[in-house]
């Protein structure tokens, strides 16, 4: 039984066939309606959610499948002081497939082990969210008809952004892909992922403080939230919150085929003018995350 806790779980020939698929399943919808018939998710969000937990739902529902689940911590019996691993044990009685949301990193990894049934990660803490790269993946491979040589901006939180890390990891085994760092010094990306993934692959980057000197260079620009819930003050957080606000202003240095992108939800990080710009993908790429979560549930339900 394969679990996806990282993105590093998969490798690149099989994110490229979950693409595959996924783009097989937009265009003929009908063939995948009864796939899933008697097969049950569970989605387990002990964190709030929007995009994740209701794709996931949406995506089991057009295969035919049936859901189940919670949507806080609150109203399960973690509240009452079960542990994570108890409650996969049961849960692995109810369902064929798990999707888990959690605060603490590393807890998807912990209920794999206890796990009877396959266990996706759908966000642990400020660490890793495999299937928002995945959705990020096939966004780009849409929208930009290719995922090498490209030059990707990523914009805001690298510190927190859990998004940002596991695109990074998933990106850097494509071919001449380029990153300009974007964030204040204080959310800069964490050291590990800067020496083990972008070093370690000879991925050439620059970190900057300046969107407006780099914009035109970019060929995808992902912007990000600055992840409220992870910080230890809310001074700090106040100072830096809106410290990257992208407006059709910044927008005329751009090229004219630029993506962008936001894993979403969105604070105050691109002014809503930006909505209608031709190269706003981000509620696009909302819709993708259903598709390739279609996708990722019928491989690892092995149902062909
Ligand atoms: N992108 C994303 O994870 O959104 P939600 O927090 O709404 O699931």
């Amino acid at each position: 039984m394969k679990h996806l806790i990282d993105i590093k779980d998969l490798s690149t020939d099989e994110i490229d066939d979950l693409i595959v698929l996924a783009k097989d399943i937009i265009k003929n919808p009908e063939n995948y309606s009864t796939k899933c018939n008697g097969k049950k998710l569970a989605t387990l969000f002990f964190e709030p959610s929007t995009r994740t937990r209701l794709s996931f739902e949406a995506a089991m529902l057009e295969l035919g499948g049936h859901v189940l689940g919670f949507s806080s911590a609150d109203s399960s019996s973690t509240s009452k002081g079960e542990s994570v691993a108890d409650t996969i044990r049961v849960v692995g009685y109810y369902a064929d497939i798990i999707a888990m949301r959690h605060p603490k990193e590393g807890a998807p990894l912990v209920a794999s082990l206890k796990s009877t049934v396959p266990i996706i990660n759908a966000g642990d803490g400020g660490h890793n969210h495999p299937t928002q790269t995945l959705t990020d993946m096939l966004t780009i491979s849409i929208e930009k008809g290719k995922l090498d040589n490209l030059t990707i901006g990523l914009c805001g939180d690298l510190k927190f952004g859990r998004t940002v890390h596991s695109l990074i990891t998933a990106m850097v085994q494509r071919k001449n892909i380029k990153f300009v760092l974007i964030s204040p010094k204080e959310l800069v990306i964490p050291e590990y992922l800067k020496k083990e993934v972008l070093d370690k692959n000879n991925i050439e980057y620059i970190e900057t403080r300046s969107l407006e000197e780099h914009i035109n260079e970019l060929d995808i620009l992902y912007m990000t939230r600055v992840q409220k819930e992870r910080f230890f003050n809310e001074a700090d957080y106040l100072r830096l919150k809106d410290y990257y606000i992208l407006d059709e202003e910044k927008l005329k240095k751009a090229r004219k085929d630029l993506c962008i992108m936001h894993p979403l939800p969105r604070v105050n990080e691109i002014s809503t003018e930006v909505d209608d710009d031709p190269r706003a993908c981000y509620f696009k790429q909302a819709l993708y995350g259903k598709y390739i979560r279609m996708a990722l549930i019928l491989q690892m339900l092995e149902i062909r």
